[in-house]
């Protein structure tokens, strides 16, 4: 099996990827960073699956890159390589205005959302997407850089004016109707083929003194919680259906649940595997993974000593 792995800066989740492909599969892997290669250097390596590793964090800080990330899976979608995730599913993970117009279709419950523009009127559309708080982000990016969660007209001209100066983002900016979790943790359910394999929850914290705990971020000091039982059913149905809305291969989705039951926050294609996973789930889930993608599509790669 020959493997590329597409990435930006290279992080442990991609080394650790290589070295398991490397040791357990005997397999080839080219690690290729996206700033400096192309289509051709890819085909001619003629790889049996690309994994797009270039994560949508990277917008934070090289938006072009995402970019460049996007034409190159547009072209690699018309070959016949085998590539998680390809340009849908990626294109979800670096908007997710994208992502919630795909589920819109298929009505999966996710945040109302609206695309910010110069000339947007901002009353109108905090009565269209209900009332504050509401909540403003990036469009593309991730590890909660410039989130913010607004109470009045005045909060969120100044988050929005946050994301506007930003010199080295010029993605848009979405405002969401804010979605009450009725739990102290949110679910991060992970999808590998269109089948739910494991879970495990994150402590909600808060950004301010006064306000409840409402949101997951292990950058901004959620805690990562063990779900040790099997991923109740009407989760685990939720988030293969949401997971194929967005024609993910692999997908990593944060769930809370609301009055309204179980919401897609967010979908990440390219999840940061942390180390500290390993001590806490008590197995490793890059191997996990990988394994279930090698079954799933019938890739040729022997286990070593087997
Ligand atoms: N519309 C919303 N309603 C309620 N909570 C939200 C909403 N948007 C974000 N959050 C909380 O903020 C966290 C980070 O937002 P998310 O969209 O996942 O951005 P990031 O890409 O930075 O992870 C989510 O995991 C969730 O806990
Ligand atoms: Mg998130």
């Amino acid at each position: 099996m020959k493997v590329v792995i597409l990435h930006h800066d290279l992080e442990n989740s991609e080394k650790e990827m290589k070295r398991i492909i490397e040791g357990k599969y005997s397999s080839e892997v080219l690690l290729l960073d996206i700033r400096k290669t192309n289509f051709e250097e890819i085909e001619d390596f003629c790889p049996d699956l690309i994994l797009n590793r270039v994560y949508a964090s990277v917008a934070n800080r090289d938006y072009c890159s995402v970019k460049k990330t996007l034409t190159l899976l547009k072209k690699l979608d018309e070959s016949s390589l085998l590539i998680v995730n390809s340009y849908d599913a990626s294109r979800s993970d670096y908007s997710k205005f994208f992502a919630f117009n795909l589920m819109n279709v298929v009505g999966i419950n996710t945040p109302r959302s609206f695309l910010y523009g110069l000339n947007s009127d901002l009353e109108k559309t905090v009565k269209t997407l209900g009332d504050f708080p509401i909540i403003v982000k990036r469009d593309s990016g991730g590890r909660g850089k410039d989130l913010a969660k607004c109470n009045n007209f005045e909060e969120l001209k100044q988050a929005i004016g946050v994301i506007e100066s930003s010199e080295d983002y010029s993605g848009g900016i979405i405002l969401q109707e804010f979605c009450e979790p009725l739990e102290s943790y949110d679910y991060r359910v992970w999808v590998v083929g269109g089948e739910a394999i494991l879970y495990h929850k994150r402590t909600l914290i808060s950004l301010q003194e006064d306000e409840p705990a409402w949101l997951a971020s292990r950058s901004l000091g959620s805690q990562i919680l063990r779900a040790d039982a099997n991923i109740p059913l009407e989760l685990k149905k939720f988030c293969e259906t949401a997971a194929e809305a967005i024609n993910s291969k692999f997908d990593v989705l944060d769930i809370i649940k609301t009055k309204n039951g179980f919401c897609v926050i967010e979908h990440n294609p390219t999840p940061n595997v942390r180390p500290e996973y390993k001590e806490i789930l008590g197995f490793c889930v890059i191997e996990k993974l990988l394994e279930k993608i090698i079954e799933r599509y019938g890739l040729e790669a022997e286990v070593n000593g087997e």
